[in-house]
């Protein structure tokens, strides 16, 4: 089976390629390369010894995606295709409701004409309403989103509910990713932001490699073991492997059911720095500043309903993790870019 994988020269789109293809699939790509290399499906290919079918464009191309589907036998879509940075989301947040948004409703409008209605979308934890419980379960509160970009993870999971209510043949998944940090064994693939990173492991990593001068750690008074914020981190790895479980699911079901891809384990940032560092035998210098605005204490997943129902749990532990970020980094001081101004 082809399986349309949108977003699938990006960082959990390209592992994803890689385990579809080892799992048996057929992949064909969409990708407007707007946050990715196109190296990424270079070095899958390269990894797998298989050919990616790829399309460089906009998922809201409607003819571009008609043709797609024209050109290939597809059996499912996973939809990675998407902004993801929380604070350029308040910075352009019509820039996100219509990437984000639309690029969803034409993706549907097109699998409705075509009659290929299997879809698996990349939903988030940010969905959940920070005054829930530890830990959550999918059927924890959603809602109260902080920013535009949560909004429309939020607004997409309504989107694709409500087709499903309405029409009884869609099967879609939709999945609340943790925190995804890790490469690929090989340290071929891995997690590439463009300027300065968002997210704590890639700024871990570039502190290590010599990139940044040090971490800062967003506030230790927090209500939690060391002070720190706490979260779920999760291997790319296992997360892309939580896709291949998704597909056959969806393709054996109908329907819109949510799932956690989460480990159920949290870990502040100071544990995720002393990891890194005891495991990879490297210095990340780090300062203790405010809080981050937005942030929460805690966050973690209940992963039960995954493990019942798609058969899947995460194996990494964050050891593996922190060494498969490394190594990733350490390999590719620049990402997959040779430029060394980034
Ligand atoms: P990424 O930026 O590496 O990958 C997204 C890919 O989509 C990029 O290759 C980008 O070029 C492409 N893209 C964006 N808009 C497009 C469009 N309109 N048409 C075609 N291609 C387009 O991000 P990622 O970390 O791999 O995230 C993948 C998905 O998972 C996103 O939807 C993201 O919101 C979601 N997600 C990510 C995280 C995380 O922490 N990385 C957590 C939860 C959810
Ligand atoms: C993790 C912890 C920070 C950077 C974000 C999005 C979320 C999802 C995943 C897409 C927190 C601390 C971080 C730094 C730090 N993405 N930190 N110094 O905030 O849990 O989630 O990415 O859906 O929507 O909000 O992840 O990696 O930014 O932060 O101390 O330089 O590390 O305060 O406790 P977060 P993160």
């Amino acid at each position: 089976m082809n399986i349309l994988v949108t977003g699938g020269a990006g960082y959990i789109g390209s592992h994803t390629c890689l385990e579809l293809l080892e799992s048996g699939y057929g992949v064909v790509v969409i990708d407007n390369l707007c946050n990715s290399n196109p190296k990424s499906l270079e070095r899958v290919e390269a990894l797998t010894g298989k050919k990616i079918t790829f399309y460089e464009g906009d998922v809201r191309d409607e003819a571009l995606l008609q043709r797609i589907f024209a050109e290939n036998q597809i059996g499912c879509c996973i939809h990675f295709a998407g902004l993801k940075a929380v604070g350029e989301s308040v910075a352009q947040p019509w820039r996100y409701y219509d990437n984000n948004l639309n690029s969803t409703l034409v993706l549907t409008k097109v699998m409705q004409q075509v009659g290929m209605k299997n879809l698996i979308f990349s939903s988030s934890a940010t969905v959940y309403s920070a005054d829930n419980e530890m830990p959550l379960s999918e059927t924890a509160k959603t809602g109260n989103c902080t920013n535009p970009y949560g909004w429309t993870k939020y607004m997409t999971e309504q989107i694709l509910s409500g087709m499903c209510t309405a029409e009884k043949d869609w099967s879609v998944c939709l999945l609340r990713y943790f925190n995804p940090i890790g490469a690929h064994k090989s340290g071929l693939i891995g997690e590439d932001p463009r300027g300065i990173p968002n997210n704590l492991m890639p700024y871990i990593t570039q502190v290590a490699i010599g990139r940044r001068e040090q971490l800062s750690v967003y506030g230790n008074d927090y209500d939690t073991p060391d002070g720190t914020g706490v979260r779920d981190y999760i291997h790319v790895v296992d997360l892309a492997k939580g896709h291949v479980a998704a597909v056959k699911y969806t393709t054996q079901h109908t329907g819109c059911e949510v799932f956690n891809l989460g480990t159920g384990v949290g870990y502040s940032v100071l544990d995720m720095v002393n990891t890194f560092q005891e495991i990879n035998n490297v210095a990340v210098p780090y300062q203790i500043v405010d809080r981050r605005p937005g942030d929460i204490a805690t966050c973690y997943a209940n992963p039960a309903k995954s493990a019942a129902l798609l058969g899947w749990k995460t194996q990494e532990t964050l050891a593996d993790m922190c060494r498969d970020a490394w190594n990733w980094q350490s390999k590719n001081p620049h990402g997959y870019s040779e430029d060394s101004q980034s």
